[in-house]
């Protein structure tokens, strides 16, 4: 049954499409498309076997597995978290009912009281409020740091508190991009001073890449974050979160899953696997090209102050971009979003986004991201609210930044709904 499971040296895009066709999780061979599962529990046959299922559980060696209820493990999900692994270039793959479902039983799962996770100073709202506000109160310490500022990665990894290293690959809002080889060279020169049972491990959050444009596993990072809700399911009808991670920690993972309970509804596993994947690539690279023209565009007007985009030679760490943002194969993927702040105060960027909420056709107010339809924001006062306002600055928030998160339109129509609502600013 194994026989057209995913083959290392085929393209990536390749294997998004077939995945691991014929899984050990997949019984109906005639399908084309695997069967969407629905069944929150499962007959067991026989106490022997219901006890096997129980003790083998989140025990990946077995041959079979033994499905017994819906939030322990189920076939649709596991198919999804091959492929995911697949694609992230990682050992394996667990799921959750959202991105912030992946990123708390990660944390959860690698910590406790008296530990401390170091993170980037920038980081999407809802992560900035479970590591500032709901760790601490569990007695998990935080120090947030410029993770690209050597010296002081440096001093926190001596920390004999430190645990873990905390940071997106590309920062939301801001489109930074965090130096990874540099950052896991002194994790693991630091790792070596240790004993193994006391080692700091790097979780990236990968959303804003996707593995399409970076593998952060390959620069040596432990646990990779993925919002399923965002680029990889693509067309905003879906929830989920995974981590990728090494396979002595997919247990762990799994039993945090069954006791915390952000399980994935299998429903949107299917959708996120058969629509989602399949067509990431290619979505992904589209709204790339469209995103590099509408940047361009927003760079040459003259009533925008600055661009973020990583694809500009412009963006402040453009040679990191060129270096890091890759696809598999072997393309410059600088992604599908901008940041931009108009000229002048903070009611005219309001009077900007209002027109374009009014008036746009083919751009939406609205928060999420990577889908096929272009979104706007304003991080400071939506999405990175959480974010205490006197802490703003510190994260490089700036309260008139404009979040673009480009969609599979046609590029001339989100250019002309900008144009339009400039000229009327
Ligand atoms: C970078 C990043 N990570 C994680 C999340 C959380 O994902 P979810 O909304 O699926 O919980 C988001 C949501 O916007 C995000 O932008």
């Amino acid at each position: 049954m194994t026989k057209k499971s995913a083959r290392k040296h085929l393209s990536p895009r390749t294997q998004a499409i077939h995945g691991e066709a014929l899984s050990k999780s997949w019984e109906f061979s005639h399908h084309l498309i695997p069967p969407m599962t629905a069944s929150t529990t499962f007959r067991l046959g026989s106490l022997t076997r219901g006890a096997e299922g129980f003790s083998s559980f989140a025990d990946d060696t077995k041959d079979k597995p033994i499905w017994i209820y819906d939030r322990l493990e189920e076939p649709t999900t596991k198919m999804l978290e091959d492929q995911l692994a697949v694609l992230e270039k990682g050992e394996s793959a667990v799921t959750f009912g959202s991105g912030m479902g992946a990123i708390s039983s990660t944390l959860m799962t690698l910590m406790k009281s008296g530990q401390r996770v170091v993170a980037h100073k920038t980081l999407y709202g809802c992560t900035y409020s479970l590591i500032t506000n709901w760790l601490p109160r569990l007695g998990i310490e935080h120090s947030l740091i410029d993770v690209n500022n050597f010296k002081v990665l440096e001093k926190e990894l001596s920390n004999p508190q430190t645990r873990v290293i905390y940071f997106e690959s590309v920062s939301n809002p801001i489109l930074e991009i965090a130096d990874l080889a540099k950052i896991t060279a002194l994790v693991k020169a630091a790792n070596k001073k240790r004993k193994a049972d006391d080692r700091i491990y790097t979780v990236v959050d990968n959303t804003f890449a996707t593995p399409w444009s970076l593998r952060p596993i390959e620069w040596g990072v432990d646990f990779v974050i993925q919002s399923l809700t965002k680029n990889i399911s693509g067309f905003g009808t879906e929830m989920g979160g995974a981590v990728i991670a090494p396979k002595s920690f997919e247990g762990m993972l799994r039993v945090a899953r069954k006791d915390f309970g952000a399980i994935i509804h299998p429903y949107s596993a299917w959708h996120i696997m058969v629509y989602g994947i399949s067509t990431q690539a290619i979505r992904f690279e589209q709204q790339q090209a469209t995103a590099m023209k509408v940047a361009q565009f927003l760079e040459k007007h003259p009533k925008v102050e600055s661009v973020t985009y990583p694809g500009l030679k412009s963006h402040p760490q453009y040679k990191l971009a060129r270096k890091y943002l890759i696809s598999p194969e072997n393309k410059f993927c600088p992604g599908t979003m901008i940041s931009f702040n108009v000229k002048g105060n903070m009611k005219r960027c309001q009077k900007f986004v209002d027109d374009i909420a009014q008036n746009s056709y083919s751009i939406t107010l609205a928060v999420s991201l990577g889908l096929t339809k272009t979104l706007i924001e304003v991080p400071g006062f939506m999405t990175h609210s959480a974010i205490p306002e006197d802490k703003r600055g510190e994260s490089k928030i700036d309260p008139r930044a404009i979040r673009l998160s480009i969609g599979l339109e046609n590029a001339k129509d989100i250019i002309s709904d900008i144009e339009d609502a400039l000229k009327r600013i």
